[in-house]
């Protein structure tokens, strides 16, 4: 069995320093051994050494600022000796020849025979997965992790990478703001599928990079935001805007229940203290006339944007999740994407149907 006293982790490079608090606040245990700001690679070294299945020990093993974790169990100085190792590694059978490599291109250069990613099934979970992580030419790190456990689609998939580069023109082919990639990752990790003619309540709406793709997809979008929506969601006979602040809704109940029985989805990306958000979200629940239309069987699925800020930081995020469950729905993850800056995403489902 393999045992490392090291784990990774691999992050938005800007977010570096978040998920490093946030491991000193969860896991204290922990000492970091190394930390690669560009390529937002993180390693810590534990005093006892670790197998895969301690790792599921680690206090429910998950950090909202990483996307991929696992053990890290050695290094190698170029392809040559990553080479060795990993072949040894496959000799004694420790591992079953599934890879994934951050660089499976150059990778397949280096081996005789191709190596082909394994199609993965559910049913695989106990599998290992080898994991190269590359810095630099003479610097790869050689890690392994439980199939399926302790990383996000983000890390197979190029949404990584795009996330970091996207730069929003306001041209207007263009999406109207970055929310426009966050509600697209948070569906892809939600694993959920949007359908024409549902309905969204956007909650801090504006500009509209969020309505806009629902728009595009065909489904109804109801914005709540006191300043401007760009013209391309205005022009959308599928958009309505209540030019309000979320504070207000309350007082405008009836001409939301006039634009909706119940919505399928709700979305929140407002620019406040987080804690104050949810306080006006539970007033809402609470009120007989709104809560029939954010609390009904048909919701697919809640977003809620969680901003960072000097008043809001990492401490306050266990008392903010317990006070999200209060709200009644069943939260599915907790999670910063390729998109968010500071910030991460919750998603909410509804409790009480599986769909
Ligand atoms: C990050 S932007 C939202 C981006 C937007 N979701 C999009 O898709 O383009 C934050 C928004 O929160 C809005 N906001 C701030 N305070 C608000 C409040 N009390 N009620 C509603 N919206 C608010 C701001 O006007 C701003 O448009």
């Amino acid at each position: 069995m393999i045992k490392s006293n090291y784990l990774y982790f691999l992050t938005n490079n800007s977010s570096i320093n978040l998920l490093k608090e946030e491991i000193k606040l969860k896991y204290p245990q922990l000492k970091i051994a190394y930390s690669n700001l560009e390529c937002g690679f993180l390693t810590y070294k534990s005093e006892k050494e670790l197998s895969i299945s301690d790792i599921d020990n680690f206090d429910n093993f998950n950090t909202i600022f990483s996307y991929a974790s696992g053990l890290s169990i050695d290094k190698a100085k170029n392809y040559k000796e990553l080479e060795t190792k990993i072949s040894l590694l496959a000799k004694n059978k420790i591992l079953n020849s599934y890879f994934c490599f951050q660089e499976q291109q150059a990778l397949n250069d280096l081996f005789s025979q191709p190596i082909k990613q394994k199609n993965f099934k559910e049913n695989d979970l106990v599998d290992l997965v080898l994991d190269i992580i590359k810095i630099r030419e003479d610097n790869f790190f050689i890690g392994i992790h439980q199939f399926g456990k302790y990383r996000t689609i983000f890390y197979d998939y190029d949404y990584h990478e795009h996330g970091q580069n996207n730069e929003i023109s306001t041209s207007l082919s263009s999406p109207p703001s970055r929310a426009y990639y966050k509600i697209k990752e948070a569906l892809a990790l939600s694993n959920k599928k949007i359908k024409k003619g549902e309905c969204v309540l956007d909650i801090g709406s504006s500009p509209g990079g969020i309505s806009y793709f629902f728009l595009q997809h065909g489904l109804h979008v109801v914005g709540i935001d006191a300043a401007k929506m760009h013209e391309t969601c205005l022009a959308n006979k599928n958009f309505t805007h209540l030019q309000i602040p979320l504070e207000k809704l309350e007082q405008e109940s009836s001409k939301l229940s006039e634009l909706s029985n119940a919505f399928d989805w709700i979305v929140v990306d407002i620019n406040l203290d987080p804690e104050y958000v949810l306080s006006i979200l539970k007033k809402l629940i609470k009120n007989k006339t709104i809560s029939p239309l954010l609390k009904s069987t048909q919701l697919k699925g809640f977003f809620f944007t969680v901003k960072l800020t000097r008043k809001f930081s990492i401490p306050k995020i266990p008392s903010l999740i317990k006070n999200i469950e209060q709200l009644g729905f069943e939260i599915v993850f907790c999670k910063q994407l390729p998109s968010n800056k500071s910030e991460f995403t919750i998603f909410l489902s509804n409790n009480s149907k599986n769909n």
